[in-house]
């Protein structure tokens, strides 16, 4: 592993969050062109937060509960597109989202539960990196040959049509198995 990579991921300092880093780096080019690209332009690397796919939240939080993560009543509701999360939070470490579909009706659209079957529920979905200027970082990361799968998302909307630093951005975990 990349010696800048195995620094983020050692200054994270918990066992079970290193692993599951160290195994998404290691299976996610991006990430890997992102440190690499961030390490020449002189960005820091700074994990807002990570997120996971399961079948039930609660089930899953266990662990990071037991593990000093606290839940401060973040919980949030993607009822159009089937799913929703909670956020778990420890001072000091990236925040933890973790998502289901809903178990009614409403979970029927959504492709969560079919990624849970094709990855399960121990590996990172994605995780999200905090950057100054995220129309910068996109075109470096495109310029090193990067993809990204989605628009940009805003938060608060489009506005002014400019962007309050810092802002992050998300790449998906590659889906190239599904079919
Ligand atoms: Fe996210």
């Amino acid at each position: 592993m990349d010696q800048r990579v195995e620094k983020i991921i050692t200054s994270i300092q918990d066992p079970i969050l290193q692993g599951l880093l160290r195994e998404y780096f290691e299976s996610n080019e991006a990430a890997r062109i992102f440190v690499e690209q961030a390490g020449r332009k002189g960005w820091p690397v700074i994990i807002d937060h990570i997120t996971f796919r399961c079948m039930d939240v609660e089930e899953r939080a266990k662990e990071f509960l037991q593990n000093g993560f606290e839940y401060c009543a973040e919980h949030i509701e993607y009822s159009d597109q089937g799913w929703w999360a909670k956020v778990y939070r420890k001072p000091g470490f990236p925040s933890i989202f973790i998502d289901q579909a809903y178990t009614d009706e409403r979970g029927k659209k959504s492709l969560l539960p079919h990624w849970v079957s094709v990855f399960g529920d121990n590996v990172l979905h994605h995780i999200a990196i905090i950057v100054q200027d995220i129309e910068e970082a996109i075109k470096v990361m495109e310029e090193a040959g990067v993809e990204f799968s989605g628009d940009m998302w805003v938060p608060g909307g489009q506005g002014s049509g400019r962007f309050f630093p810092p802002l992050r951005f998300e790449r998906e975990r590659p889906i190239r198995c599904w079919s």
